[in-house]
């Protein structure tokens, strides 16, 4: 397996093997788990060719985010990579991606201002921009056949898809189902912040949205009904504070009174400062 830390690096090296080879790209921040396992085995089930890209993101942190703690184990990572049958890394320090702590690039990638509303959006802003603004570089520098996206990270995905779509990038993108532990807690990169007492009440999330889609496969189309049942299974959980729950449409992320087709019911909640999100698609068959 090779690390790049340059894009010249890597850009060099992918030249090599682009005219024979399908490339498929898998963008994270690191500390891998379960969840970017997923996408790096689906990638290698599809592609010749498989990057990684680790690289924590100024650009989609708040000033009062968790950047200077966000996990990093850059040693972990490759090592897990390379068991895994990872052809290169990308690992490139923020100067490096053109971005460093007194400015931000001078050029920005902006998503539709009603991807931007709901969910996520009112609460990080500027947060999809930056997750947009990385993304898109990170696909140009790349230039993969395929890219693997969560479906954990619903409206991240669905930016994603609609700026693929709107500046015409030629790479196809793949949405991977949300991986859980046992318990049903997503995993994610956060959840090392949980306390024992504090990962058990987060399964809280899942069982949440589980007895949703209960109601939903009985028959409930109507959101406010979805939410509720939702909010039912956390009133006995004070420990978790509720930013907000919502049902949008899963393409568009128009908010939805009534699921027709496909609704994306997600939550986002605070336990102790850790702030966890988690979703379940709803189909209408
Ligand atoms: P990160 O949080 O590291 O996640 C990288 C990818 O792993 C995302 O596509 C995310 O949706 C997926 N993922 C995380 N937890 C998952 C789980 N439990 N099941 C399935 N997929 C999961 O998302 C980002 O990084 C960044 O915003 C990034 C896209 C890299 C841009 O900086």
């Amino acid at each position: 397996m090779r690390l790049f830390k340059t894009v010249a690096g890597l850009r060099t090296y992918l030249a090599s093997v682009r005219e024979n080879q399908t490339i498929g790209l898998v963008p994270t921040m690191g500390a891998l788990h379960e969840g970017h396992i997923s996408l790096i085995r689906r990638a290698m089930s599809e592609v010749d060719r498989v990057v990684v890209s680790i690289f924590v993101n100024p650009l989609q942190f708040s000033p009062q985010e968790d950047l200077a703690k966000y996990p990093r184990q850059l040693e972990t990572d490759a090592q897990l990579c390379e068991q895994l049958g990872v052809a290169a890394i990308f690992a490139p320090t923020p100067d490096e991606m053109g971005i460093n702590s007194t400015s931000e690039p001078s050029t920005q990638v902006i998503p539709p201002a009603q991807m931007l509303s709901v969910l996520c959006g009112p609460f990080r802003p500027g947060h999809f921009q930056g997750v947009a603004t990385i993304v898109t570089k990170l696909l140009t520098i790349v230039e993969p056949n395929m890219a693997y996206f969560g479906e954990k990270d619903g409206q991240q995905l669905a930016i994603i898809r609609r700026l693929v779509k709107d500046l015409n990038l030629p790479v196809v993108i793949k949405g991977c189902p949300i991986i859980r532990e046992p318990s049903g807690l997503a995993y994610s990169s956060r959840n090392q912040y949980l306390t024992a007492t504090q990962q058990q009440e987060a399964i809280a999330l899942y069982k949440g949205l589980q007895a949703a889609k209960q109601a939903f496969i009985t028959g409930e189309r109507e959101t406010q009904a979805l939410i509720s049942c939702v909010k039912e299974q956390l009133t006995s959980h004070s420990a978790i504070e509720v930013q907000y729950i919502e049902c949008v449409h899963a393409q568009t992320l128009e908010p939805l009174d009534t699921i027709e087709e496909t609704g994306l019911l997600a939550i986002a909640a605070y336990i102790g400062s850790t702030r966890l999100i988690d979703n379940i698609i709803l189909r209408v068959r």
